[in-house]
């Protein structure tokens, strides 16, 4: 695997995820099954998708995507240490339930990919490694896959993850631009996913040269679609976090659950900058390095506002102790974005370290709190925010 993406460890990795290397190393590998492009298809639109996911791996890996002037805001928390936990660490038990579907991890790999060939062996990996170790697992957005059936396979993760929920993903905008239920549950479908989440990422289709900006009406819209579908829908940002005076109005519509996906980890308007040919968008997007919520700030007041409301913590996760303050602060999961993007296309091997030692952190983090199991840890008194 290392070879066919052509990775090496460390930033810069010369021609990582090159597009053509990429479909290649994906052409070579076990991605065959329906999903052949220049073979299948000569559409520009599909080459065109295709290779705009490429990309965006490709800068994820390779550029400096993070947000500039704001932390997810982990660091301005810590555990009051227990010297006398009175629990064995050895008993310390992870599992938990989101939304009936049982986990043995309160962890989530947040949706990221899909849409090309190499995207496609990607979710294979992130799939096989989460139902190895009981995590949750998003896949990126479906709808290239429901616009263009040859590239279903390349998110039809179940047959390597049938135990696990998988969430499947679809750009809340599309509501707008002639996407329906129907559609919506061919997401699903394609995914074989337990529940939907649509994303809001204003900010990104508007430094996207190919961005749908129309955002009108979209409550309305996200509301017939939650009364109309039998799964669970529900709606994540992709970095810039979500108040609690959306999510009150997003759980009002009928969303089953909110995905944060708070400020302080991956820049979508940084992402996008590096795929702009444009200097005035360019520069535009670089006044955005800093915008967005911190993610603490988001999961403390979502569910302040909303205290039944399924709530999952992401936006600049790297460790167990970050996903221990996310759920000591109310998140029922915690979710890693980009941090598993690297070490999943590096090595099967790799990526089980990353997933393992967060465990290992988040069991750590629990021991020196004296938290047994995870709704001690959701009702530890022991997070404490730190003088700024
Ligand atoms: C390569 C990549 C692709 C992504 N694609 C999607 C997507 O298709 N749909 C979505 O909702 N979020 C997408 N995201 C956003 C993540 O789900 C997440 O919300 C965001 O990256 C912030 O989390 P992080 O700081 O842990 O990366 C993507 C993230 C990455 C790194």
């Amino acid at each position: 695997m290392k070879e066919r993406f052509g990775v090496r460890g460390g930033r810069r990795r010369k021609s990582l995820m090159d597009h053509r290397t990429c479909e290649k190393a994906a052409n070579s590998g076990r991605m065959q099954q329906g999903a052949r492009i220049g073979e299948s298809t000569s559409d520009a639109v599909l080459s065109m998708t295709s290779g705009r996911k490429t990309e965006h791996i490709r800068i994820c890996l390779d550029e400096e995507v993070n947000a500039v002037g704001l932390t997810s805001g982990f660091n301005h928390y810590t555990f009051r240490h227990n010297a006398l936990p009175e629990i064995d660490f050895d008993g310390i038990s992870l599992s938990t339930s989101f939304l009936e579907r049982k986990l043995r991890t309160p962890l989530l790999i947040s949706s990221m990919t899909g849409g090309s060939l190499a995207a496609g062996r990607i979710n294979e990996r992130l799939a096989e490694a989460a139902e190895r170790r009981g995590w949750a697992m998003g896949v990126g957005s479906v709808r290239a896959a429901v616009e263009h059936a040859e590239l279903a396979a390349t998110f039809a993760v179940r047959r390597k993850a049938p135990t696990i929920p998988i969430i499947a993903n679809l750009g809340a905008v599309q509501l707008n631009y002639g996407f329906g239920p129907d559609d919506c549950r061919k997401a699903v479908e394609i995914a074989e996913a337990d529940m939907l989440v649509l994303h809001l990422n204003g900010l990104q289709e508007v430094f996207q040269p190919e961005g749908n900006t129309a955002f009108g009406g979209l409550l309305q819209r996200i509301e017939q679609l939650c009364r109309t579908l039998t799964v669970p829908v529900g709606v994540k940002e992709v970095g810039w976090g979500i108040d609690d005076e959306t999510a009150v109005r997003l759980h009002e519509a009928g969303v089953s659950f909110i995905d944060v996906a708070g400020a302080g980890g991956t820049s979508w308007s940084q992402v996008e900058k590096f795929r702009s040919s444009d200097p005035v968008r360019r520069q535009a997007a670089e006044a955005f390095a800093g915008w967005g919520i911190p993610t603490t700030e988001c999961i403390q007041t979502v569910r302040a506002a909303l205290p039944g409301c399924a709530l999952i913590g992401s936006g600049g996760l790297h460790t167990g102790v970050d996903a221990a303050k996310a759920l000591a602060l109310g998140a029922d999961l915690a979710g890693f974005g980009r941090a598993l993007l690297g070490p999943a296309v590096q090595s099967e091997q790799r990526l089980d370290e990353v997933l393992g030692r967060v465990e290992f952190e988040l069991r750590t983090a629990m021991f020196g709190i004296g938290a047994a199991d995870i709704s001690s840890l959701k009702a530890t008194q022991r997070l404490v925010r730190r003088g700024d």
